[in-house]
């Protein structure tokens, strides 16, 4: 069953195209990946899915309902929540302050499992729990990578988009992220993420889809895209 599905999807800015027609799936359960260079369109093709920018063409299905022209702050209820390129916490406000913006959507009567949620991330996330007093902003890159992650939890999404959850981390918390990415898919979350880092992006996935210049030049099982010689060539260094 899809959860999400685009059908030819158009959408840029202005008059500048960056997305010409992209369709692709994400059935319910599985890690999907997007696999694109800097500029390829990934951004767009994540903040399109709420309106920012409003596609130009085509359709996005969540569930097999049409929500292309759904208004933004409609869209954060129907159970998507982003993880943004670059995080994006508040730097100002501690780790639970954090955490609890990532709920202010949930009704009152389901705050009890929003309590169950932020248990849920301190497991996933220990460093989390032993910070939760301390503002955002003293946070390492890892660490605030795993607070927006865990902000995303807190809506309790269905569908979790990551936009490039490993940039600019190290390796060893690069491994520890994704990790934890296969635990949250594990326990009934389907995973959506568009990676530059294509080894461990596909090495997570089900399947992946690889964009370039705002089309989809390649899609297949994590497994065959990481052996494809294209795929080796332009994304993985050549080994
Ligand atoms: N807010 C914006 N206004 C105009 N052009 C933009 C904006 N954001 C991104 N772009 C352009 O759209 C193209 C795709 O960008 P983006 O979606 O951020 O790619 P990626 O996330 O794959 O690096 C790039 O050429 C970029 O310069
Ligand atoms: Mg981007």
């Amino acid at each position: 069953m899809r959860i999400l599905e685009l059908e030819r999807v158009a959408s840029g800015y202005g008059s500048v195209a960056v997305l010409r027609g992209v369709s692709l799936h994400v059935n319910v359960g599985e890690i999907v990946t997007l696999i694109g260079a800097n500029g390829a369109g990934k951004s767009t093709l994540l903040m399109t899915l709420f309106g920012q920018p409003r596609a130009a063409g085509g359709r996005i299905l969540l569930d097999g309902v049409d929500i292309t022209q759904r208004p933004t702050h409609h869209l954060a209820g129907l159970g998507m929540a982003l993880v943004p390129e670059g995080r994006r916490i508040f730097p100002g406000m501690t780790v639970a302050e954090n955490l609890a913006m990532g709920a202010v959507s949930v009704p009152e009567e389901a705050m009890p499992e929003v309590e169950r949620v932020r248990e849920r991330v301190f497991h996933l996330f220990p460093i989390l729990a032993e910070r939760a007093g301390q503002r955002a902003g003293t946070l390492s890159g890892g660490e605030q990578q795993m607070l927006a992650i865990g902000r995303a939890m807190m809506s309790r999404p269905r569908v979790l988009l990551l936009d490039e959850p490993s940039l600019g981390l190290a390796p060893l918390v690069i491994r520890r992220i994704f990790t934890v990415l296969r635990e949250i898919a594990a326990e009934g979350t389907t995973l959506f993420l568009v990676e530059q880092n294509a080894n461990q992006a596909l090495r997570l996935a089900n399947r992946g889809y690889v964009l370039v210049n705002g089309e989809i030049r390649m899609e297949g099982s994590g497994e065959a895209l990481l052996a494809d010689p294209e795929v080796r060539r332009a994304y993985l260094g050549g080994h």
